[in-house]
């Protein structure tokens, strides 16, 4: 058997970067580091050196890297069935959607892969609701600063204009207002808008947080105007949101809107 490229231990930095230089859409910026596996909170590179981890992957590692009870799951797991499409029932959605609405006070779950992946859920909910009221009901109002994914439909809500400008026109309609500007917010929402997106607390764009009297009030105009109120908790955590925006029968997260409109 030939093999064109060395086993994985005696593979150098260098060699891991250059092969990547070679082959990859070059879309991000590394940093000269080359991790070959982690162990609680360490992290550790090809050379065997190890890091603290302060990153964790971008805030996805909250439970650190190689947690025995994980790995005996993904283990028995991966033996059993790996992926199965959802035109099947498996015995595992349910109990984990039911155990996320029991602990966020939402009505359903969607699952998905990706927090962009999720944002363009949220997003189809909002046409959809817009539309089942008015044509002309499309417009989202979003925040500057907002960082929502890197899909062209999160994109065109990410308050941002470095991410954008190299992919415009994205889709019409959507207007961002400045965080914390009650204002601003009430001048930016009308009988067009569908929708409003929020990161409770914005990630990306720093850690700042929304006040409540701000919060408060979007959820009043989405009520007043009937548009869906979406709170993108990708980067602060699932479910978070319960005290701070679900209040009442809300239209606010994409499962909810749906049974709300099944009711109607
Ligand atoms: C608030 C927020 N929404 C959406 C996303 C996109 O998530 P993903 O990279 O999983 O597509 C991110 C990613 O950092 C995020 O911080």
């Amino acid at each position: 058997m030939t093999s064109a490229l060395p086993p994985i231990a005696e593979t150098s930095a260098q060699a891991v970067m250059d092969l990547e230089r070679d082959y990859l859409l070059q879309t991000y910026a590394r940093y000269p580091l080359a991790l070959s596996r982690g162990k609680g909170c360490y992290l550790y590179d090809l050379e065997g050196r190890r890091y603290l981890d302060f990153l964790s992957g971008i805030g996805v590692n909250a439970l650190g890297h190689a947690h025995p009870r994980i790995l005996k799951v993904v283990r028995e797991q991966a033996g059993l069935l790996m992926h199965c499409s959802n035109l099947y029932y498996h015995e595992y959605q349910g109990p984990l959607a039911k155990r996320l609405v029991d602990m966020g006070g939402l009505d359903r779950v969607f699952f998905a892969n990706t927090g962009a992946e999720a944002i363009e859920g949220a997003l189809k909910m909002i046409h959809s609701h817009g539309r089942a009221i008015h044509p002309e009901k499309y417009q989202i109002v979003s925040l500057d600063n907002s960082f929502h994914g890197r899909t062209l439909g999160a994109l065109s809500i990410t308050g941002q204009a470095k991410y954008r400008a190299d992919f415009e026109p994205l889709i019409p309609g959507v207007k961002f207002v400045p965080p914390n500007d009650i204002p601003a917010l009430e001048a930016a929402v009308n009988e067009q808008t569908a929708g409003i997106v929020m990161e409770l607390i914005q990630g990306e764009g720093g850690i700042n947080p929304l006040t409540p009297q701000y919060v408060a009030k979007a959820r009043e105009l989405a009520d007043r105007f009937d548009a869906l109120l979406v709170a993108d908790e990708t980067q602060r955590s699932v479910t978070r949101s319960r005290e701070s925006i679900v209040q009442r029968r809300t239209r606010f997260a994409v499962g909810i809107d749906a049974a709300d409109r099944d009711r109607r």
